[in-house]
């Protein structure tokens, strides 16, 4: 079960994992949490992103397909053929919407994922705050606010990612609700998935 969590900086991405992952270790569900982008290539390809401010947008989208090929191929793919299911933190819509954002054509997107990556998700959850209240998270969470993270290009991201989130079997989730709530509510939804384990 490769299961994605998708949803603009601040929208509660790795709250909600870290809840859903306890969930289901008391459940007795093996499963690997994971992350995109730089959870392979040492970090290499989040550190160029962040330190070349004027990167081309094609080269930009280029770099963060080749690490997701890297991740894929040996972290998702093992793990899903070991049996266990996989909690992973951004995907595809991510790329869609932070580099659709910045004029990268989709339509390529799309084509690239068709030739390299192949992989969807069995499910994924878009944790849809606007880009006001994912801001003030950020700064209440004492983070240093980077170049992906301002307000007009926030309300861009989150729009493509509500446009989007069908082809990439992502539910919409109103995470404006409390932790607990968006909690019980994605759990709901994977709930009946645990029958079809046995
Ligand atoms: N539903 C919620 N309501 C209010 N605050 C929340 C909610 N979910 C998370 N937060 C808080 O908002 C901040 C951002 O949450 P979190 O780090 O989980 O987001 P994220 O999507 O992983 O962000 P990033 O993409 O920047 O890593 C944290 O301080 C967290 O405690
Ligand atoms: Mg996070």
């Amino acid at each position: 079960m490769f299961i994605v969590f998708e949803g603009i900086d601040g929208s509660g991405k790795d709250t909600i994992i870290n809840k859903i992952s306890h969930w289901l270790a008391e459940q007795n569900v093996a499963h690997i949490t994971t992350f995109e982008p730089g959870n392979v290539l040492g970090g290499n390809v989040r550190n160029i992103i962040k330190e070349h401010k004027k990167l081309d947008v094609e080269a930009e989208t280029l770099l963060f397909l080749a690490d997701r090929k890297e991740h894929i191929e040996h972290v998702v793919k093992p793990a899903l053929k070991l049996g266990l299911w996989v909690l992973q933190n951004r995907y595809m819509l991510s790329t869609v919407a932070y580099q659709g954002a910045k004029g990268m054509s989709v339509d390529t997107i799309y084509e690239l994922f068709d030739k390299f990556i192949l992989l969807k998700p069995n499910i994924c959850f878009l944790l849809d705050v606007p880009a006001e209240v994912a801001y003030q998270r950020i700064r209440r969470r004492g983070s240093k606010i980077d170049k992906f993270e301002n307000i007009t290009y926030l309300t861009i991201v989150r729009k493509l990612y509500l446009k989007y989130a069908q082809d990439w079997n992502c539910k919409i989730v109103d995470a404006t609700q409390r932790p607990d709530d968006v909690y019980k509510e994605i759990r709901g939804v994977l709930f009946p998935l645990l029958d079809d384990m046995n």
